[in-house]
């Protein structure tokens, strides 16, 4: 009896998928909860509206990274239960990425939507992150078990264009700053991180495309 505790493991893996994505689903949710709910309540400062764009911005871009982290750190660590949760967190990404997109066109635009074509046409920051929220959104389209069957070997090619994305983010951030360029350039050399520990699969994708 003792020895059978012994071997079994503490959480099983399922277990831990479990428990890592309710972590993921709680902590995800209450942070856009807690921002909506300050915004209504006028608990967010002089300018609830900067706000609420930073926040969702930064949030889905930390995402990214943390979906992008998922891999090497689940290699290095044999953590197969977190690659289960990789989905998860690439598709929050996107809902954050939504929230940002609908909050700039509510608050900041009331729904204009010519305002918003102009803005795309005008502004390269907000062409950028057009770019990277319509990527996003045919990632996340694609993402379930039956599009990754159906696509076959397309549907890798297709989700390589995460690592286009985790550069155009901060080309985005970068852009949209006047002044204090300190926090876009750090996530540069985060993103460049993360791109490092796939420069065999990148350079393999170049050398196809040359
Ligand atoms: C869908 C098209 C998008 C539009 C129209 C848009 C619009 C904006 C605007 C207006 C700002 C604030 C600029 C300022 O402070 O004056 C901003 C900042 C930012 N956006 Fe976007 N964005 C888009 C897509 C995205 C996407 C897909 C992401 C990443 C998931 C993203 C991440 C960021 C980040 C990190 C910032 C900087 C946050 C800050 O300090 O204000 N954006 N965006």
């Amino acid at each position: 009896m003792t020895t059978d505790l012994m071997k079994k493991p503490l959480l099983t893996m399922s277990r831990k998928i479990l428990l890592f994505k309710a972590f993921v689903h709680i902590s995800a949710l209450w942070i856009v909860i807690d921002l909506y709910y300050k915004a209504i309540n006028d608990l967010l400062g002089s300018d609830p509206v900067k706000e609420v764009i930073h926040s969702t911005g930064i949030g889905g871009l930390n995402l990214l990274l943390i979906t992008l982290a998922v891999s090497p750190l689940a290699k290095k660590f044999k953590l197969s239960w977190l690659m289960r949760s990789r989905r998860l967190l690439g598709l929050y990404a996107f809902l954050y990425a939504c929230l940002h997109l609908v909050s700039y066109a509510a608050f900041e635009l009331q729904w204009d939507l010519s305002l918003l074509t102009s803005e795309i046409i005008k502004r390269p920051y907000i062409t950028v992150g057009m770019v990277v929220f319509s990527l996003l959104l045919m990632l996340a389209v694609t993402s379930p078990d039956y599009c990754k069957r159906k696509l076959g070997k397309r549907w890798q090619k297709l989700h390589n264009y995460n690592y286009l994305i985790i550069l155009l983010v901060p080309t985005h951030f970068y852009w949209s700053v006047k002044s204090d360029v300190l926090e876009p350039l750090i996530y540069f050399f985060m993103a460049f991180v993360m791109l490092y520990f796939r420069r065999d699969k990148i350079k393999q994708m170049l050398r196809k495309t040359n």
